[in-house]
C-alpha cells in the first residue's frame, strides 16, 4: 500500500509541478465607481467567463461574501491608509485579519495578502515592511501561515530599466526595496509588481515603437547581451529581476499584479483594438511557457487591469481600462483560457 501511496504522491507532483508552469491570468476588480454592479452579478460573471482568479484593492465584505465557495482565488489588498495602523502595532494587524481572512479563510483560496499597492516612495513607504512583517505573524497565529504577504509596487521604484540587464532600483527605495525582498525570499513569497507598457510609451513614443509595446512585433527590438526582446512587457519584468538581483534576491518571484491598456480617451493609442491586441497577447504569452528572455520557461501569473470602466478614478484614459462597461456589456471580447 505504501508503495502505491507513494506512486499517488509522485504523480501529483508532477502533475501540480506542469500545472504552475502555465501562467495563470487573472482580473483586477477595481471598484472606484459609483455604478458598477453588485457584487454576486460579478462573481456569476466572473464564473461564466472561467476566471479563476482575481485581485481586490481592500477587504470588501460584500464582495469576499460574493465569493465563499465560488472557487475564485484571490489576491486580497490592505488600503494605504491601513499601512501605518498595521505597521506600527501587531494587535491591529491581528484585528485586521481576525475581520477580514479568518472568517472567510475556510470558503474562499487567499492566494496573497498585499500590503498596499504602490506606495514605494511615497510617505507610507516606510510602514510597508512592517506591515508585512505584522501581517505575517498575524496570520501564523491564527493558523494561515501558508497564506503569502506582499506588497504590490509600480515600475517608478526602478532608477534604471535599460536595457533590463541594467534595471536597478532607484537609490531612494534601494534600502526599502533590499529589505521586502529579503522578507519575500525568506518567506517564499512573490513581489507583486504593475507593469504597463502603455505608460512606458506614451512619455516615450520617440523612442518606444507602438508595436513593441503591444506585443504586435515579430522581430527582436532590443538586443541585450545575448538575450532578445520582441515585448516591452517582458523588458521591463526583466529590469525588475536584475534590479532584485543587484540587491541579493533574485529568486524572488515576480507576479503581475497590474497589466493593461486603456481603450479610450487617447487618440489613436487607446482604442478598442489596440487594448484587444494588447490584452489577448498578454493573455496568450503569460500562460504560455515562454516566460521572459532572463526567465524562460515558464507561464507567468498575470492580473488584467481591470474588470470594469471604474468612473470615480481620474478622468480620461485612467476611466477607460475596463473589460466591461458598468452595465455588464464587453467592452471588446477576450479569452480566457
Ligand atoms: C469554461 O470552462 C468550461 C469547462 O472547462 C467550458 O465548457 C466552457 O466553454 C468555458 N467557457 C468559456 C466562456 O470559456
Ligand atoms: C501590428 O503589426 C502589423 C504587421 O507588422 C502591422 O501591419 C500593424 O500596423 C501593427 N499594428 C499595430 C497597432 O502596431
Ligand atoms: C452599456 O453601456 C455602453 C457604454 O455606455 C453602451 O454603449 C451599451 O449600449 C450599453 N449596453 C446596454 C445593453 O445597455
Amino acid at each position: 500500500m505504501g508503495w502505491v501511496y507513494f506512486c499517488i504522491a509522485v504523480l501529483c507532483t508532477l502533475l501540480s509541478n506542469e500545472l504552475t508552469e502555465a501562467g495563470v491570468v487573472g482580473v483586477n476588480y477595481g471598484m472606484l465607481g459609483n455604478n458598477l454592479p453588485p457584487p454576486t452579478e460579478v462573481v456569476k460573471l466572473l464564473k461564466s467567463r472561467n476566471i479563476t482568479r482575481i485581485r481586490l484593492f481592500s477587504p470588501d465584505h460584500d464582495v469576499l461574501t460574493a465569493l465563499k465557495g465560488s472557487g475564485i482565488e484571490v489576491i486580497i489588498g490592505t488600503l494605504n491608509q491601513d499601512l501605518e495602523n498595521l505597521g506600527t502595532d501587531v494587535s491591529n494587524t491581528i484585528d485586521w485579519i481576525n475581520t477580514n481572512v479568518v472568517p472567510y479563510a475556510d470558503t474562499i483560496h487567499f492566494r496573497c495578502i498585499s500590503a498596499g499597492n504602490e506606495v514605494i516612495p511615497s510617505n507610507l513607504a516606510t510602514y510597508v515592511f512592517p506591515a508585512m512583517n505584522n501581517l505575517r505573524t498575524a496570520l501564523n497565529a491564527v493558523n494561515l501561515g501558508g497564506i503569502p504577504v506582499s506588497t504590490s509596487v509600480s515600475t517608478i521604484i526602478l532608477g534604471n530599466s535599460y536595457p533590463p540587464s541594467q534595471g536597478e532600483f532607484s537609490e531612494d527605495v534601494r534600502s526599502i526595496m533590499g529589505t521586502i525582498a529579503s522578507f519575500l525570499a525568506e518567506n517564499n513569497s512573490p513581489l507583486l509588481v504593475n507593469v504597463y507598457p502603455y505608460f512606458s510609451y506614451i512619455y516615450n513614443p520617440n523612442d518606444i515603437s507602438l508595436s513593441y509595446a503591444l506585443f504586435n512585433s515579430t522581430e527582436v527590438v532590443v538586443r541585450d547581451g545575448s538575450l532578445g526582446y520582441r515585448n516591452l512587457f517582458d523588458a521591463i519584468i526583466d529590469a525588475v529581476y536584475s534590479a532584485l538581483e543587484k540587491v541579493g534576491f533574485g529568486a524572488v518571484e515576480i507576479v503581475i499584479s497590474e497589466s493593461g491598456w486603456p481603450s479610450d480617451e487617447n487618440g489613436d493609442v487607446a482604442t478598442i483594438p489596440n487594448a484587444q491586441m494588447y490584452n489577448s497577447k498578454l493573455i496568450g504569452h503569460v500562460s504560455s511557457k515562454s516566460g521572459t528572455p532572463k526567465r524562460p520557461g515558464k507561464g507567468i501569473e498575470t492580473y488584467v487591469f481591470a474588470m470594469f470602466n471604474e468612473n470615480l478614478k481620474p478622468p480620461g484614459t485612467e476611466q477607460n481600462f475596463g473589460l466591461y462597461y458598468p452595465n455588464m456589456t464587453k467592452v471588446y471580447h477576450l479569452d480566457f483560457k
